[in-house]
């Protein structure tokens, strides 16, 4: 790792959290990231009572085991505060709560392992036709990356009509959409996979990634001594007509903040292992999806 993002350096703005947190906010307020859609139904009282109940006692008790002062409390709402000034709800609430959410619904999915979406996910980008090479740059840094496989069904079918909408970081560790220097689209897109459900993609390795520094999500984080980082990854959509929509994302073996990841999202079953092509430093590493069929 050349040109990842270093934490013991200052950011390269001082609204890069503002920034991202802003357009993440912007983002999570339109509904454009609920990919499940609205919430069918009105509200249970019971069940508010009981869920946010639950998460005060949580609260509460904390408050009652650690002894905290008023001054501990005068800050944490000074935190929470900063949290909403800086738009950072999104990434502070993917980072340290989403994956709990995640592992909730998966006990009951079928098909290939997901885990969160994370707040970077844009909509309306460009769709391609399989074997498709995502937008960037053209002296776009990194190594050159391919990713194939197959979408099928939990019966084997071959998911005819499947699409990867796939997105990640630049080999520094930045989101285009949300970090001042990847150009809009930059390594995102739609790929249509052709009649058998395969695809084929070609795109960069991404690095690993800090959470924002300069916002107050990763200053608490720094300020408790735990590490701001994920390890690279590649996130997906995977989808087809009548299947639920898997999200996931992937990994590659030997990245040193596996097993370690700020967002608690890394899983075994989401590992890569690229191997050299021969084609100049190109790596390869193929993986399959299976879908559940939509009930
Ligand atoms: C965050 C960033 C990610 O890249 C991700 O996948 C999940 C969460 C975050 O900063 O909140
Ligand atoms: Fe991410």
């Amino acid at each position: 790792m050349t040109s990842t993002q270093d934490p013991s350096v200052s950011p390269t703005s001082p609204s890069d959290a503002v920034t991202a947190g802003a357009h993440a906010t912007e983002i999570a307020r339109s509904g454009a990231s609920n990919l499940r859609g609205p919430a069918a139904g009105g509200v249970d009282p019971q069940r508010v009572a009981t869920v946010v109940g639950a998460a005060l006692e949580g609260l509460r008790s904390a408050i009652r085991e650690q002894q905290v002062t008023y001054e501990e409390f005068d800050a944490f709402k000074q935190w929470l505060i900063a949290v909403s000034d800086t738009g950072e709800w999104p990434l502070f609430l993917d980072v340290y709560l989403e994956f709990e959410v995640e592992k909730v619904a998966a006990a009951t999915q079928q098909g290939s392992v997901g885990t969160i979406l994370g707040p970077f996910w844009l909509d309306g980008q460009v769709h391609l036709d399989s074997p498709a090479t995502l937008p960037m740059r053209d002296d776009e840094p990194g190594t050159p990356m391919i990713l194939a496989g197959q979408v099928t069904a939990t019966d084997g079918t071959p998911l005819a009509g499947a699409t990867v909408d796939i997105w990640h970081t630049d080999a520094d560790g930045w989101y285009s959409g949300f970090a001042a220097a990847p150009p809009a689209g930059n390594l995102r897109g739609v790929v249509r996979c052709d009649d058998q459900g395969r695809f084929e993609i070609h795109t960069r390795k991404p690095a690993p990634y800090t959470i924002p520094l300069d916002g107050p999500t990763g200053q608490m984080t720094q300020a408790a001594g735990w590490s701001p980082w994920r390890p690279a990854h590649l996130h997906l959509l995977v989808a087809a007509p009548g299947h639920r929509t898997l999200t996931s994302q992937l990994f590659f073996t030997g990245d040193p903040y596996l097993g370690n990841d700020v967002a608690s999202a890394d899983k075994p079953e989401l590992t890569l292992d690229p191997q050299p092509t021969g084609n100049g430093d190109e790596v390869r590493a193929d993986r399959d999806f299976v879908l559940e069929r939509e009930t």
